[in-house]
């Protein structure tokens, strides 16, 4: 997986599958710090301590349809790749925080890719889900927040293709305001 947009989507998606109703997605750079933070929180069923211990063995899953399970793992590779880590803070009662560092400036640091197209998606497919996305750069910060969408949209579908595509431009313009990328 080349962008760390796709590799928040495939971490997205077990929030999903683990029911939750609310995702929150926070990407910090820190340029002072040379540092990014990737983060990931659910409100769904959450993991026992044993799930977390086995969690990011690539063969460890509790899905029944493809028996190997890589998104955890995968993830955590690449936050090891680029000199930092993950954490999954996660129990039955609160819900799920996958949290990752990277270094900003590494060499071997994955681009976040577009992440206007990871939201697009994860709101297409799950309409009732509400999603939260903020992008944090040096002070400056991006939000998207579906419940507030939903209120103003006032019953038009949240996954009409003029609302994705509202969203998606939204998006892709917003980020543009944000201060140079850190890196390219
Ligand atoms: N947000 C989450 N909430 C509850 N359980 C999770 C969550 N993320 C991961 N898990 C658990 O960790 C396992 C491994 O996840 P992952 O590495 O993405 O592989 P896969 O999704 O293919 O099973 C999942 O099968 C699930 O049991
Ligand atoms: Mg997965």
């Amino acid at each position: 997986m080349e962008d760390l947009s796709l590799h928040i989507l495939d971490i997205v998606e077990n929030s999903i599958n683990a029911g939750a109703r609310n995702v929150v997605i926070i990407v910090r750079e820190d340029r002072a710090k040379d540092q990014m933070e990737i983060e990931i929180t659910d409100d769904g069923k959450g993991m026992s301590a044993e799930v977390i211990g086995k969690a990011t063995n690539p063969f460890y899953t509790t899905r029944t349809t493809r028996r190997i399970g890589l998104g955890l793992g995968l993830f955590d590779e690449a936050a090891r790749m680029a000199n930092g880590r993950m954490d999954i803070r996660s129990s039955p009662e609160s819900g799920t925080t996958i949290a990752a560092t990277f270094q900003l400036t590494n060499i071997d640091l994955k681009p976040l890719g577009d992440m206007a197209a990871t939201l697009v998606t994860l709101i297409a497919g799950n309409p009732e889900v509400n999603f939260a996305y903020r992008h944090e750069r040096d002070g400056e910060t991006l939000l998207v927040d579906t419940k507030d969408l939903r209120a103003r949209l006032q019953g038009v579908s949240m996954n009409s293709p003029d609302i994705l595509a509202f969203i998606r431009t939204y998006i892709a313009e917003l980020s543009d305001t944000l201060s140079k990328p850190a890196r390219r």
